[in-house]
């Protein structure tokens, strides 16, 4: 998309408002890796589709610096609970900061851990929605292991499964991380379970539907 049509698109959509575009700020200046943050746009559609959905349980895996857990907050009732999911323990500090400056911030709650251990811990709970959004390498396994969590008529977003057009390069790049997108789109193409749709959003998400 042309650098037009984005601040184009951009202008005609709603605000990131005052907090997240802070923590975007800071998250620039303090950490490491800050483009990793779902951003402006994206955080606008996150947060539509989760009104849409009206989830009341919902699980996401790579919270880094909150940003995209907070939109996903700001679409769910008061009642709504997120949990997120980071493996960088030095994370925690600045997002619970922005938690507690956010008026959604009650809904999240922080797990600080491998996903793939925590996940399991979740024994009863079903979830409406879950973002996948931590390592590329894992999202096969990462979605084996949420789908039996996942309610019938419920949804899982996957993000980056575009992974910045190396899906289509030519040769395929041989690196782990293209490897892991690579499987889970051919994994996600055969499953017959689903109804899945990649939506061409800044680098690519995946909407799933569990039937
Ligand atoms: C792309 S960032 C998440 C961005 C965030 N969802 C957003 O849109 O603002 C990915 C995060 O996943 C975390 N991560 C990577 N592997 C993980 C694992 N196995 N378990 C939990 N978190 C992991 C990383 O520490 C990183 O903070």
């Amino acid at each position: 998309m042309s650098e037009l049509l984005d601040k184009y698109i951009i202008s005609h959509s709603d605000e990131e408002g005052k907090l997240l575009e802070r923590l975007n700020r800071d998250a620039h200046v303090n950490l490491l890796r800050p483009r990793m943050i779902s951003g402006h746009l994206q955080g606008r559609i996150i947060k539509m589709l989760t009104r849409m959905i009206n989830p009341s349980q919902v699980l996401e895996l790579g919270t880094f610096a909150g940003y995209s857990a907070l939109c996903f907050a700001e679409g769910m009732d008061d009642s709504a609970e997120i949990h997120t999911v980071d493996n960088d323990d030095e994370l925690e500090e600045f997002v619970a900061k922005y938690l507690e400056l956010s008026e959604h911030g009650h809904k999240v709650r922080q797990h600080i851990g491998n996903a793939l251990d925590i996940i399991p811990q979740f024994k009863d709970e079903q979830f409406d929605l879950v973002f996948i959004d931590a390592d590329k390498r894992l999202y096969c396994e990462f979605y084996d292991l949420v789908f039996p969590k996942v309610k019938k008529g419920g949804f899982i977003f996957a993000d980056n499964t575009l992974w910045d057009g190396k899906v289509i390069e030519d040769p395929l790049p041989t690196d782990a991380q293209t490897g892991g997108i690579l499987a889970f789109n051919d994994l996600i193409a055969k499953d017959t379970r689903i109804e899945k749709v990649i939506l061409p959003l800044r680098d690519g998400m995946t909407l799933i539907y569990k039937k």
